[in-house]
């Protein structure tokens, strides 16, 4: 058996032109508007131009979409469950002067062609209704709705594209293959059955005992087929997890290949799945095995998984005959103690034979520096592992104030800024609001759109300054939520992120009034001023929320030191921790 061209929308059907027509391309992108993709779009349309979302042409119209939110397929019928979309601003639409026949120059980040697009139709589409259809909520507790919601842009384009090249690659080149090149692989090498595995995880034993198990019954060689484009908010990165892939082979059966899948996850779960198993079968794969709660994220708040255990084996079983590959749904594999290895969850039945480490109770004991058992993964798996996520006290963190004008925020910052420098070594950078006025934002005003620009900008230096090791102390209002989240996201996968609320009441923050601002707001002579006549929404995700009408500014400071020391980033000693006497006034706020 090999793997079946005529199934699923027929053969691969990858979107380069030929050197040719490339070169003209290129002489005609000159005069074509150009979109600037943002990275998960130059992953979607690498994954469009190499074959693997074969037997799409180009970008999906409002009509495709209507079917695949109703039927899980395309307009034409073929099966297909993820809308792959080209967003785009409103104001490009316009300043363009987009419409159906208008050709657009698609661009990777750093100036290069890639593809030029053929609009077919510009269209508003319904993101709520799209988060309902595809991931069974429009609550944006689940990442991916957070992504369509508050990263996706608010119009789209779509039509075929013609590809001129695929995205560039600096790392990793001898993994990276195509599904042609994966194609020719398998020919050549006899591989008649391949069984590919999906992760975005590091491999643990319990994956390697799974997939080893399934190849072992359908009598497939094996294809580990990570996802290193986009996955979600807290996952290893690509990189680390290359290594771990890499040192996980010689666990695996002999006829057993890792190649590297450039694709952003949406984490929809069934869907996901159903669509993982087209790709695989681009890629030509004739088995893709489906685990537990196969590409299912967890609520961000609540922390539940956000779908049930099976559902994704269940929507694939549902398209199997059409797909062109062969699903193979595992059960869940535990440790049994007794056995001394790993058994399908329903062949050990004594519950207490079970030995279990959940991904939370991992990244604690990693966090912490804590044993993580031989059992549950491999020596060479732990000790990467380890390297990128050194014990806390070695780890960058940022501490970030928000709160109205006059909260306390600067004199808390300044205070602990000080603190710090007594009690650790790291270096520090205060990132306070009004500095960051005068110099990094300096253009910008008080528009939700350049509060929202000013406060990335803050992140992206804490994300810098946490990455190489430091503190970042930033003391903006940030009135808004969800800029906050993307900040913490692109923060947290670099070091630490604690966000104290100074919830100072108005009626305090207007007494202090240091600035005379709220004089001039209440007047109308200063207008859209958070508090007086702009919103401030109170964070429901602070680490610490800190009233400093209730406490001296020295202890507020002392709380978060506190906080600092339990979270394991500083190490206080009982000299520090006492209450600096002799500073007893209390700070002028
Ligand atoms: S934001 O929303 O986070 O970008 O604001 P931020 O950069 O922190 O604001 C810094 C200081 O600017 C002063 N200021 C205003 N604040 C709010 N609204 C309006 N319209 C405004 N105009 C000027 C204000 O004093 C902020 O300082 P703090 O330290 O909060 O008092």
């Amino acid at each position: 058996m090999s793997f079946d061209d005529a199934a699923h929308g027929g053969p691969l059907k990858p979107l380069l032109v030929d050197n040719e027509r490339a070169v003209a391309l290129k002489r005609e992108a000159v005069d074509l508007p150009s979109w600037f993709l943002t990275a998960n779009q130059v992953c979607d349309l690498e994954l469009l131009l190499n074959g693997s979302f074969s037997p799409l042409s180009g970008y999906l119209d409002s009509k495709d979409l209507e079917s695949i939110y109703e039927n899980v397929r395309l307009a034409d019928g073929t099966v297909w469950p993820i809308p792959i979309t080209l967003g785009v601003n409103p104001e490009f639409v316009k300043e363009q002067g987009l419409r159906e026949g208008a050709r657009v120059a698609l661009r990777h980040p750093e100036g290069m062609v890639l593809a030029v697009l053929t609009i077919s139709e510009v269209y508003e589409p319904d993101r709520i209704r799209e988060a309902e259809a595809v991931f069974g909520t429009a609550d944006d507790g689940h990442p991916g709705v957070f992504d369509l919601l508050h990263y996706g842009h608010a119009m789209r384009l779509a039509g075929p594209v013609e590809g001129v090249e695929l995205p560039p690659h600096h790392h990793f080149l001898h993994l990276r293959q195509t599904p042609t090149r994966l194609r020719e692989l398998f020919r050549n090498t006899g591989s008649e059955k391949v069984l590919a595995f999906q992760t975005r995880n590091p491999m643990h034993r319990a994956h390697v005992a799974m997939v080893t198990r399934a190849a072992e019954q359908v009598g497939a060689d094996i294809l580990v087929h990570p996802v290193v484009g986009a996955t979600t908010v807290g996952d290893v990165d690509a990189v680390t997890r290359i290594r771990c892939y890499q040192s996980v082979l010689k666990y695996l059966p002999e006829r057993t290949r890792v190649s590297l899948l450039p694709l952003a996850m949406r984490m929809a779960g069934p869907r996901e799945a159903v669509w993982h198993a087209i790709i695989r079968r681009n890629h030509g794969c004739t088995h893709f095995v489906i685990g537990r709660d196969h590409a299912g994220p967890k609520h961000r708040k609540t922390g539940e998984p956000l779908y049930g255990m099976y559902d994704a084996q269940e929507l694939v079983a549902r398209f199997a005959d059409e797909l062109g590959i062969q699903p193979v749904p595992m059960e869940e594999v535990v440790y049994s103690k007794s056995a001394k290895a790993y058994r399908a969850a329903s062949e050990v039945t004594d519950a207490s034979d079970i030995l279990r480490l959940s991904g939370t109770e991992l990244r604690r004991r990693l966090r912490q520096g804590a044993d993580i058992p031989d059992w549950f993964s491999f020596p060479e798996v732990l000790a990467t592992l380890r390297k990128r996520y050194p014990a806390r006290n070695k780890q960058g963190f940022t501490v970030f104030f928000t709160g109205l004008p006059s909260s306390g925020k600067s004199t808390l910052a300044a205070i602990l800024e000080a603190r710090l420098m007594e009690v650790q070594d790291r270096p520090i950078t205060l990132l306070d609001g009004d500095i960051v006025r005068k110099n990094l934002s300096s253009e910008l005003n008080f528009s939700k759109e350049h509060r929202d620009l000013n406060i990335l900008r803050i992140g992206f230096v804490a994300k810098q300054i946490t990455k190489n090791g430091g503190v970042a102390l930033c003391a903006p209002i940030a009135p808004y939520a969800v800029v906050r989240r993307k900040v913490r996201d692109a923060v947290a996968e670099d070091g630490g992120f604690l966000l104290v609320h100074v919830s100072t009441p108005l009626d305090v923050c207007e007494a202090r009034d240091r600035k005379g601002l709220y004089a001039k707001a209440r007047k109308g002579i200063l207008k859209g001023f958070t508090g007086v006549d702009d919103p401030y929404e109170a964070p429901d995700d602070a680490d610490l929320v800190i009233d400093t009408s209730q406490h001296t500014a020295q202890e507020a400071v002392e709380i978060i030191l506190k906080e600092l020391d339990r979270e394991r980033y500083i190490e206080l000693k009982a000299t520090d921790e006492e209450f600096p006497r002799g500073l007893e006034a209390e700070a002028h706020i």
